[in-house]
C-alpha cells in the first residue's frame, strides 16, 4: 500500500487522498481498493497562437444577383450569413495532407443568373481555404471544388448535406456526406483542378437481401485514414446504430441503384459487441457496471493512426458523458474524458498522442446535474435524454475547445483550454458568445489545430432571453468563423504512414445486408443492489410502463456507496420520465444526495422537486424547482428556462 498523500477513514472505508501522479493499487481489511493505473504527470500547459482565416465575401440577402461585382470583384461567389436560428455553415473540415489548405463546407447565395460565369456560386459547395497565408492563382485564398462540375459527372450524386468534408491521404480525393469527389488524379488543392476534371460519386451501403434497391441512409460519415474504409450511423426505432466498412470504387455496378460508377461499402460490421453484456447489466439481483465494454452511443470516428473508433459511451459516472475510444482488433476500451460536463466532437493526433474536444466544461453549464463524482450511472436509465440535450439552448452550443494528453483527463488535470488566451470581449477568441462546432482537426504534422465557431443569435438571445444578442465583429459581420490554432513549441513531424484498416471487426457483429439489426440487451424493471466498487452499496429498484420495456422510474438509494475510493455517498435519487410525445420527455427528480470524503458536496432538489422538461431535437430547457449541486462550498445552479 503506497499512498503520498493523506487517508481517512469513514463509514468502516479507508478513503485516501493519492497523489494523483502515482497511484497504485491496494487493499485494506475492510474494503478492497479497486485497481488504479499508474499514469505519468499531467503535461505543463503549452503556448497555443490563433489566426481566424479569410473567408468569401458574406452577405445575409438570397436575391438572384445579390452577390455583385462590388461585394466579390473576382466573382468568386458569397457566403449567406444568417442572422437567427442555425448556421452551420461554414464547417470545416481536415486539412490537406501537406497542411497548406483546408476542405471547407460552405453556401453560396446571391449569385448572378446564367449565363454569367459566376453564376456556378449558388448553394451548397466544398471550398478549399489555404491556412498558410497564401493565395490561389485567382488572387483568393479559396477555390471552390464543386462549383460549375458538369451535371454528367456528378450522375446519381446523394442528395444529402455536403457535412464532415475529409480529404483522403492520398490527397486527390475528399468524403463529403454521403459523396466523394475526385479531382482528376490531382491534388485537391492543385491548380489543375478545374470543374471538368472534377467527379462526384455516390456512397452505396447494400442493405436488402438481394442486393436491389436505393443506398441504406448513413449518416456522420467518417474516413478511416487507411484510405479503404468508412465508419457511419443510422438509425431506426431503436435508435442509433454504428457501422464501419470497406470502401471500393464501382465503376460499373450491377445491382443496387443508382446503376452509375459509385463507390460501394462491403463487409460491413455492425459496432456492438458480438458476445457478453451490455455496460450495465444484471447477475441475479445484483446490478454490475462493466467498463470494458465497448457501449456505443454515438460514433464520432477514428484515432488519429485509425486503430480506435472514437465514440460517445454510455456514463461511467451518473449524467456525465464522456468520450472513449476502442481499439478496432482487440475491443479494448480507453476513457478519454471524465470531467463532469459534456463532450461530444473529437479529433485524436496522427500520432496517435494528443486529443481535441469539444466541450462545455468550463461553463458549469451541466454541473448542477452532473458536478458530483462517483454517482454510478443508474438513474442514466431515464435521465440520458435530458443530461445530453442541457448542453445546447436551442441551436447554440457551449463548446469550447480542449487539448488534452493521451492518458486523459485525471486528478487535476482537464486538458488545456485552446482558446484561453483573449481577453474575452466582443469578438477576441474567447468571447464566450462564439461557440465551437463540430468537429475539431488536426494538421497532420500534430502542430495545428482547425476548429470553428457561430455567434449566438436569436432566439438564444435577444427579446425575452435574458442574454442580449452581440453584434458580430467579424469581417461583413459574419456569424461563423473558422480558426486555426498553432501549438508554436511544437515540432512538426513527418505526416505518419497510415495502415489500412482491417475488413473484419473480431468483436463486433457482421451486418449481412437485409438482416434486422440486434436489439441491444438491456436489463429488466426490478429490484437491485449495486455493491460500490471501492466500498458500501446501493439499492436500486427500477420501473417500467405496463406491458412496455421502457424505464419510467429509478431509485437509488446510496449507502456509503464508494466508487473511487475517495469520496462516500449517502442519500438518494428517484427520478421519474414520462414521455409528453416522440421528442419530449419530462423528468420529475428528486434528489438529496451527501459526499464526504476528498470532497465535500449536496446534490439535491428543491421542496417538491425538480420538474425539467426538453424536447431533445429543440434543446429548449424548461423546468420549475430546483437541482443544485454543491461541492466544496460553491453551488452551481441550473441554466435560466431558455437560456
Ligand atoms: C454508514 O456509515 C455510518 C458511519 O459513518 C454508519 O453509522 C452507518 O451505519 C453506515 N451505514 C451503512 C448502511 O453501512
Ligand atoms: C443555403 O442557402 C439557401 C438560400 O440561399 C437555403 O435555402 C438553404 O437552406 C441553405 N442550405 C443550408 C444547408 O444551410
Ligand atoms: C500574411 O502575408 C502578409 C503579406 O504578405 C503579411 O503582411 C502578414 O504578416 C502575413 N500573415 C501571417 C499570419 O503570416
Ligand atoms: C481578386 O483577385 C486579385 C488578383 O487577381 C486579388 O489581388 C484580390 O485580392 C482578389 N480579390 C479578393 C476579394 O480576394
Ligand atoms: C470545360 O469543358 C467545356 C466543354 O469542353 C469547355 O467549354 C470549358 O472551357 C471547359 N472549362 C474549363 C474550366 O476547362
Ligand atoms: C469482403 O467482402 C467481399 C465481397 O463481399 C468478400 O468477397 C470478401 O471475402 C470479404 N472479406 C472478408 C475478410 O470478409
Ligand atoms: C467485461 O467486458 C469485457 C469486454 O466485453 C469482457 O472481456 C470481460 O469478460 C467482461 N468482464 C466481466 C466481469 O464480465
Ligand atoms: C397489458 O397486457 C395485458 C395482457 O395482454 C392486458 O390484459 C393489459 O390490459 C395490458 N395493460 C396495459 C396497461 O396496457
Ligand atoms: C411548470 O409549472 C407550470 C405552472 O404550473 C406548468 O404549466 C408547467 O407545465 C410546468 N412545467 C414543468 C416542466 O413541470
Amino acid at each position: 500500500m503506497r499512498f503520498s498523500g493523506t487517508s481517512l477513514t469513514i463509514a468502516g472505508c479507508l478513503l485516501a487522498s493519492i497523489s494523483e501522479a502515482s497511484k497504485s493499487s491496494s487493499a485494506s481489511s475492510s474494503c478492497q481498493l479497486h485497481n488504479v493505473e499508474t499514469y505519468p504527470p499531467p503535461p505543463v500547459p503549452e503556448p497555443i497562437s490563433i489566426i481566424k482565416l479569410p473567408l468569401p465575401p458574406s452577405i445575409v440577402s438570397d436575391e438572384v444577383g445579390a452577390c455583385t461585382k462590388d461585394i466579390n470583384p473576382n466573382g468568386t461567389g458569397c457566403l449567406r450569413i444568417v442572422l437567427t436560428g442555425d448556421d452551420s455553415l461554414p464547417q470545416g473540415g481536415t486539412f490537406t495532407p501537406d497542411g497548406t489548405a483546408i476542405v471547407v463546407t460552405v453556401n453560396f447565395t446571391g449569385a448572378p443568373a446564367q449565363p454569367d460565369p459566376a453564376s456556378i456560386y449558388s448553394g451548397e459547395h466544398i471550398i478549399l481555404l489555404k491556412t498558410d497565408n497564401t493565395t490561389f492563382s485567382s488572387g483568393d485564398p479559396w477555390k471552390c471544388i464543386t462549383c460549375g462540375v458538369p451535371a454528367a459527372s456528378q450522375l446519381g450524386r446523394n442528395k444529402d448535406l455536403l457535412d464532415y468534408p475529409r480529404v483522403f491521404k492520398d490527397g486527390k480525393r475528399f468524403l463529403v456526406g454521403t459523396n466523394i469527389v475526385e479531382t482528376g488524379g490531382y491534388p485537391v488543392d492543385s491548380e489543375l483542378v478545374t470543374p471538368n476534371n472534377t467527379y462526384i460519386y455516390p456512397i452505396y451501403w447494400p442493405v436488402t437481401g438481394d442486393g436491389s434497391g436505393s443506398t441504406g441512409a448513413m449518416r456522420e460519415l467518417r474516413l478511416h485514414p487507411g484510405d479503404h474504409h468508412l465508419s457511419w450511423s443510422s438509425f431506426d426505432g431503436n435508435g442509433q446504430n454504428s457501422f464501419y466498412g470497406r470502401l471500393t470504387f464501382n465503376p460499373v455496378p450491377t445491382t443496387g441503384e443508382p446503376r452509375v460508377p459509385r463507390y460501394d461499402l462491403s463487409n460491413v460490421s455492425i459496432l456492438q459487441p458480438a458476445t457478453g453484456n451490455g455496460v450495465l447489466y444484471a447477475e441475479g439481483n445484483e446490478l454490475k457496471i462493466n467498463q470494458s465494454v465497448p457501449e456505443i452511443g454515438e460514433l464520432r470516428g477514428f484515432s488519429g493512426s485509425g486503430k480506435e473508433f472514437t465514440y460517445i459511451g454510455y456514463p461511467m459516472e451518473a449524467c456525465n458523458f464522456d468520450g472513449f475510444a476502442v481499439n478496432l482488433l482487440t475491443g479494448a476500451v480507453r476513457r478519454l474524458t471524465s470531467h463532469p460536463e459534456y463532450v461530444d466532437p473529437m479529433d485524436i493526433s496522427a500520432d496517435d498522442e494528443w486529443t481535441a474536444v469539444l466541450d462545455t466544461r468550463g461553463t458549469d453549464r451541466q454541473m448542477f446535474m452532473s458536478g458530483m463524482r462517483g454517482i454510478p450511472p443508474l438513474s442514466d436509465l431515464v435521465t440520458s435524454g435530458i443530461c445530453a440535450s442541457v448542453r445546447n439552448n436551442g441551436m447554440r452550443r457551449f463548446f469550447r475547445p480542449i487539448l488534452i494528453d493521451k492518458y486523459g483527463d485525471r486528478g487535476d488535470y482537464f486538458g488545456q483550454t485552446i482558446n484561453a488566451g483573449g481577453d474575452g470581449s466582443p469578438g477576441s477568441i474567447n468571447d464566450p458568445n462564439w461557440n465551437a462546432r463540430a468537429d475539431p482537426q488536426f494538421s497532420l504534422d500534430g502542430t495545428r489545430l482547425m476548429y470553428y465557431e457561430t455567434l449566438v443569435k436569436t432566439p438564444a438571445c435577444g427579446g425575452e432571453n435574458p442574454l442580449p444578442c452581440p453584434v458580430s465583429t467579424e469581417p461583413d459581420g459574419r456569424t461563423t468563423r473558422i480558426m486555426i490554432a498553432t501549438f508554436t513549441s511544437r515540432k512538426p513531424y513527418p505526416v505518419p504512414k497510415f495502415d489500412i484498416g482491417p475488413d473484419v471487426i473480431p468483436w463486433a457483429i457482421p451486418y449481412v445486408p437485409g438482416m434486422e439489426l440486434p436489439v441491444r440487451q438491456s436489463i429488466s424493471p426490478g429490484k437491485y443492489t449495486y455493491k460500490g466498487k471501492h466500498c458500501g452499496y446501493a439499492d436500486v429498484a427500477i420501473y417500467a410502463n405496463a406491458n412496455s420495456t421502457r424505464f419510467n422510474r429509478v431509485r437509488v438509494d446510496l449507502h456509503n456507496l464508494s466508487e473511487d475510493g475517495e469520496n462516500i455517498l449517502n442519500g438518494f435519487e428517484d427520478i421519474s420520465l414520462e414521455y409528453l410525445d416522440t421528442w419530449t420527455v419530462l423528468n420529475d427528480w428528486r434528489s438529496n444526495i451527501v459526499q464526504r470524503g476528498k470532497v465535500k458536496g449536496v446534490k439535491e432538489t428543491s421542496p417538491g422537486g425538480f420538474q425539467i422538461q426538453m424536447n431533445l431535437r429543440k434543446n429548449l430547457l424548461e423546468a420549475n424547482g430546483t437541482l443544485t449541486t454543491t461541492l466544496d462550498g460553491k453551488t452551481y445552479y441550473q441554466p435560466k428556462n431558455n437560456a
